[in-house]
């Protein structure tokens, strides 16, 4: 029995758009074949001098604003990102030294689209088991940074932006009903960005840095494990999927998100998603769609929400939370 709750959302995007229009002057593309293919009509890009934990400081500081809570008790910081400012120190260091927040914990954790939902994971374990009180658990990326902008398959595709939680001790009406998470690290080779080494199993990698994926592979690995997934989920939950009142699956492409919800009889008016003004945010992307959610009245207290993350690893984290 869970005793964490989800007690607050925000969420920045930066300023500058990316439209379709504006990918056309780039590549080789148009607005009918990205909309056609992913349901994307614009995305969000920092400015050159615009880092992660920027676009992460902004999405707590709306936390602050709107649901006028205090981080003073704050007592661990988890930032998932893959687009980190540095290798080190991580993003969570920079969250805390910004907010001056004195007795916390800090630290990255990266399993790219499912990182978010990880860090939800771990947060509520770490509440429900009594090691902690209070964390934020906060997903940033500014993909654009290590998008290679003369590969049409892919610059499409990805956006910038961060959404923050925040978890509390609460025994009387927890989150978190049931969770799921795999791996299939054998799959890694269809997703990655080099760090340090330039092989995967014995294979040269490309890219030099920026993203490369095999987006075929990618979509079918999705496409046929999330259903499984889901069901799983739903089975841990005792549930229904006409339990369910919001399905916030990772916005990579919404064909997919509508491959997904086919499979599993989910409607898509019964779906939140950030993809159609935000294009694919990996670890921000399911906080954006819930801050999305909410201010169009469409997530309420006591909602019954399937969070979905996938991506990179290839990994996946689903969680049915009580909203
Ligand atoms: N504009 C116009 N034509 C294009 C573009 C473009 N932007 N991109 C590719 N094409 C062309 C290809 O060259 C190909 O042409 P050809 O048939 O003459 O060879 C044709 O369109 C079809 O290309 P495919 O790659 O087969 O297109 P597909 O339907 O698979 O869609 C896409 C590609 C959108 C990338 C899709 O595979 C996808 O979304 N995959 C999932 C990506 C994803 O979710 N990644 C996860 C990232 S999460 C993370 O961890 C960061």
């Amino acid at each position: 029995q869970s005793k964490a709750r989800i007690t607050a959302v925000g969420s920045y995007v930066p300023k500058r758009i990316l439209s379709n229009a504006d990918l056309e002057k780039i590549v080789d593309t148009n607005d009918e074949w990205i909309t056609q293919r992913t349901g994307m009509k614009e995305r969000r890009i920092t400015e050159e001098n615009e880092f992660t934990s920027d676009l992460c400081i902004k999405a707590v500081e709306k936390i602050v604003q709107d649901y006028n809570k205090n981080l003073d008790d704050v007592d661990l910081i988890i930032v998932s990102t893959s687009t980190a400012d540095y290798a080190f120190p991580s993003v969570a260091c920079q969250v805390q030294e910004h907010f001056n927040l004195k007795s916390t914990g800090a630290f990255d954790l990266n399993a790219t689209c499912a990182g978010f939902t990880y860090g939800l994971h771990v947060a509520n374990g770490l509440i429900t088991s009594g090691l902690h009180k209070k964390i934020l658990v906060i997903g940033g990326e500014t993909l654009s940074k290590v998008t290679d902008y003369t590969d049409r398959s892919s610059c499409v595709l990805f956006g910038d932006g961060a959404g923050a939680v925040l978890v509390e001790y609460d025994e009387q009406k927890p989150s978190f009903i049931s969770s799921v998470l795999g791996t299939n690290g054998e799959g890694g080779i269809h997703l990655y960005r080099t760090g340090l080494s330039k092989q995967m199993n014995g294979m040269d990698l490309l890219g030099n840095g920026n993203m490369v994926q095999n987006g075929r592979e990618v979509y079918k690995w999705a496409v046929r494990m999330v259903p499984i997934g889901l069901q799983t989920l739903l089975e841990r939950a005792n549930l229904k999927t006409e339990d369910i009142d919001w399905f916030v699956p990772h916005s990579a492409n919404l064909r997919m998100i509508e491959s997904i919800g086919e499979k599993s009889h989910i409607s898509m008016d019964n779906t939140l998603y950030s993809v159609e003004n935000m294009g694919n945010t990996s670890s921000a992307s399911i906080p954006l769609a819930l801050d999305l959610g909410i201010k169009e009245d469409k997530l309420h207290y006591d909602d019954t929400v399937i969070l979905y993350g996938f991506g990179g690893g290839l990994t996946y984290t689903g969680l049915i939370v009580k909203w």
